[in-house]
């Protein structure tokens, strides 16, 4: 069984970096094979909404993406991982996201099945009263369109210092655990 950890932020440092850490050790600790993809390493144009994608299911334009496009789809389960910026997920994120319009084409309009996934979204924000709806509605755009599940949510207001969610040891716990349970949950074959 395979799982993804797919990192938002551009700090591999960061505090969604170590959630996503703690994670995919719990998810190892039940037997998954793990990867993480650094979205802020890699070269992802944004979508440009030429429609190519709705009669071919594919996306034309030949950057990093196509090597997502392919690892997601060999996967069982994905960990979303990413801070907030400015009320919703980074930018990094959401060129990803949109890029995903070729999957969302594939199901909804050439009626192609993707194969059923789970999905795990962490994320963190610096500021004590954040509320994430902004990020949550968009991940629950997406997640469908990759017929992802999403099984659980960690949410993390008040973590602004690169660190910081290392003062919380339940905090970690309670990724590491989420990914176990995923891995779990994702154990039955395709
Ligand atoms: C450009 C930018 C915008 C941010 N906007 C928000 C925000 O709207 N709400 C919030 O709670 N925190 C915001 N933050 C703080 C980050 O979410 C916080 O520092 C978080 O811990 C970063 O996660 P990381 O360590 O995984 O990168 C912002 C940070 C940056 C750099």
């Amino acid at each position: 069984m395979k799982i993804i950890g797919i990192l938002g932020s551009p700090r591999k440092n960061g505090n969604s970096a170590i959630l996503l850490d703690e994670a995919l050790k719990g998810a190892a600790s039940s037997g998954a094979s793990t990867e993480v993809i650094y979205l802020n390493d890699l070269t992802i144009a944004p979508c440009q909404h030429c429609d190519y994608c709705l009669k071919e299911g594919t996306c034309r334009q030949e950057d990093d993406m196509q090597m997502i496009y392919n690892k997601l789809d060999n996967t069982d389960a994905i960990i979303l991982a990413s801070p907030i910026h400015f009320g919703g997920l980074t930018a990094q994120a959401k060129l990803m996201i949109d890029r995903f319009q070729a999957i969302w084409a594939r199901k909804y309009r050439l009626k192609i099945p993707g194969h059923p996934k789970n999905g795990l979204l962490i994320l963190v924000g610096g500021r004590q009263k954040e509320d994430f709806s902004g990020a949550i509605s968009t991940v629950k755009a997406f997640f469908p369109a990759l017929d992802i599940k999403l099984e659980e949510m960690l949410l993390y207001p008040g973590f602004d210092e690169a660190g910081a969610i290392r003062n919380k040891p339940e905090a970690l716990r309670e990724a590491f655990l989420a990914g176990k349970r995923l891995a779990e949950t994702s154990e039955q074959p395709r």
